[in-house]
């Protein structure tokens, strides 16, 4: 049984998604172990109060980022989580939190990486002018927005788009998205050469 983390600082949808998809079976053989958020009025984690998982809050406020990270690093290795999944967490992890679960943790960006990293990916590619954006599930490394890149999924600009609309509907693919990576990960049929991930991998080939 593999044990899922859960890092989150504010609406928590994709935890949800993550969440659901566990429950229905889509990602088999998986429990979710801990919800971290570092913020305490941080929607997702009252969520994950109500479904009765277990959820910590562990405030990064006024805190070096070394001791914020010894102490989420600390419950998640309590809690014993195999697969860390970023899920909207708005900090920057320091490289020997990284280095802590090597190609275990991944996050989610609403953009088609390498274009648009950092915040409001979604309001930069809208006003670049794109026509196709969408989101990326990506093994974390120490570069912002950065590691190997597991699934993604592209997602049309409409003349009629804002923002809003365009951002609303990459979300609704970044929820498949990210139960697609879990599974690719946990099954662990896949290789990493350089930075392309490919699946479908023979046994003998399996790994990174
Ligand atoms: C998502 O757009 C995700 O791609 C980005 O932060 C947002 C989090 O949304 N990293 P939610 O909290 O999962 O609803």
């Amino acid at each position: 049984m593999h044990s899922l983390g859960i890092l989150l600082s504010g609406r928590g949808s994709n935890f949800v998604a993550i969440a659901d998809s566990v429950d229905a079976g889509r990602i088999p053989d998986a429990r979710i172990a801990v919800v971290i958020s570092n913020k305490a009025d941080a929607p997702g984690i009252a969520i994950a109060q109500e479904r009765g998982l277990n959820a910590l809050v562990i405030p990064s406020k006024g805190k070096p980022r070394e001791e914020h990270d010894r102490e989420v690093v600390a419950a998640l290795k309590q809690n014993k989580v195999d697969l860390l999944c970023l899920a909207g967490y708005m900090r920057l992890l320091s490289p020997w939190f990284v280095q802590q679960f090597p190609h275990r943790i991944l996050n989610i960006h609403p953009s088609l990486l390498p274009a648009f990293p950092g915040l409001e990916a979604q309001e930069q590619a809208f006003a670049y002018g794109v026509k196709v954006s969408g989101c990326t599930v990506h093994f974390v490394d120490e570069e912002l927005d950065h590691g190997a890149i597991i699934v993604q999924k592209a997602v049309p600009v409409l003349d009629t788009d804002d923002e809003h609309t365009l951002a609303a509907r990459i979300l609704e693919q970044e929820h498949l998205a990210y139960t697609e990576a879990i599974k690719i990960v946990l099954e662990g049929k896949f290789t990493v050469v350089g930075r392309r991930l490919v699946t479908n991998v023979t046994s003998a080939h399996r790994g990174i």
